[in-house]
């Protein structure tokens, strides 16, 4: 392998590029605060060439921050026509309210993000562009160019990659123009570093990128995929114990394989899934406790991410052991409780919970 340039002595080529190869693009041209913040919430989720487009309308509707905070709502939705996600329209209005209030901006990404609407992206590309901080930022371009220049084996959805390509852009970032820097990194991946056809002799990152450098490495192989997890069969039975308080569910503990925190009906995995109810109601009561009678239900299929659940869905009778009058679970760990239907709309739930009750007749139960 070639001996490697660090990523601190490409970062003045890197901005020499930049400079010399950026797009006239109408973000670009403004120093303006105001007009940067519209920029980067509009830039969010809507690509660039959408953006182009309709910037410089909204900035002429509402020219000024004091603009932006004396409209009305409905007006700003009306404007940010054509960029879609209009929560980000009433995020920026609420924003500028709060910000005309104030005699000064926020001078950091930590004060830029107690904003409505500005996460850590946005508040990371706001205080490199208009406070010189150096916090670098990651965007779908940027985490390409960059998995490249490792020649990096994980997938960027991963916590250590991120780390490792957050690290990576930290140290490209020049200090005197941090803005700059992440915005050079971005059109590095929109114009040269492209998905299908790198052109790396054109590239300023070149002499160091790993996978540009290295015998028998193809930049086009990276970012790497993450692994499609083989598909798993669960097999379960739930129990629907009705009362005249409500229905008894089961909040899932917070570190359950599936449905983690959910608020579900009693459930239990069995084995090969042609047990009998009997033995359904054995595991039950191994799991929250007490005595339980169970019919025979109807199966249910639901798929979970990679999980497909062939779920036996029985009415059932719960006595409570003794000590159990207030429920509390067994082996199952997580809490019980009695729920009346319009409770149940408030609770964090699941479609699978929607699914398994459906599938019971409404008039059968005690
Ligand atoms: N995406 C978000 N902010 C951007 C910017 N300033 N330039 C290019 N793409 C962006």
């Amino acid at each position: 392998m070639l001996q490697l340039v660090s990523p601190e002595r490409l970062s003045e080529g890197l901005l020499d590029w930049f400079d010399r190869w950026r797009r006239d693009l109408p973000w670009r041209r403004s120093e303006d605060p105001y007009e940067i913040l519209v920029a980067e919430v509009m830039l969010q989720q809507t690509r660039g060439e959408v953006v182009a487009s309709r910037y410089p309308g909204f900035l002429e509707t509402f020219p000024t921050l004091d603009a932006l905070a004396g409209a009305a709502v409905e007006q700003v939705e009306a404007a940010w026509s054509g960029l879609g996600y209009y929560r980000r329209a009433r995020n920026l209005h609420r924003a500028a309210r709060v910000l005309a209030r104030r005699t000064e901006l926020p001078g950091s990404a930590a004060e830029w993000s107690e904003l409505p609407g500005v996460g850590p992206y946005t508040s990371a590309m706001l205080a490199s562009r208009l406070d010189g901080e150096c916090v670098p930022v990651l965007d779908g371009n940027v985490e390409r160019v960059l998995s490249r220049f490792l020649a990096s084996s994980l997938p960027p959805g991963r916590a250590e990659a991120r780390r490792n390509l957050l690290a990576t852009a930290a140290r490209l970032l020049d200090p005197e123009r941090p803005g700059d820097s992440n915005q050079a990194l971005m059109e590095v991946g929109s114009l040269v570093c492209r998905r299908q056809r790198p052109n790396c002799g054109a590239c300023p990152l070149s002499p160091g990128c790993a996978a540009f450098s290295t015998a028998g490495l193809d930049p086009r192989d990276y970012p790497a995929r993450p692994r499609r997890r083989a598909r798993e069969t669960v097999h379960c039975f739930t129990a629907v114990v009705r009362r005249d308080v409500g229905l008894l569910l089961h909040r899932r503990p917070g570190d359950a394989e599936w449905l983690a925190g959910r608020w579900h009906l009693p459930t239990v995995e069995l084995g090969r899934g042609d047990e009998s109810a009997g033995e359904a109601a054995t595991l039950l009561g191994e799991a929250f406790g007490g005595d339980w009678k169970c019919e025979d239900g109807a199966v249910v299929r639901h798929a979970i991410t990679y999980r497909d659940f062939f779920v036996r869905v029985a009415v059932a009778h719960w006595r409570p052991g003794p000590g159990l009058e207030a429920p509390g679970p067994g082996s199952a760990g997580g809490e019980l409780g009695w729920f009346a239907p319009e409770e149940i709309d408030e609770l964090p739930t699941s479609s699978l919970l929607r699914k398994s009750l459906a599938s019971i007749p409404i008039h059968s139960g005690p």
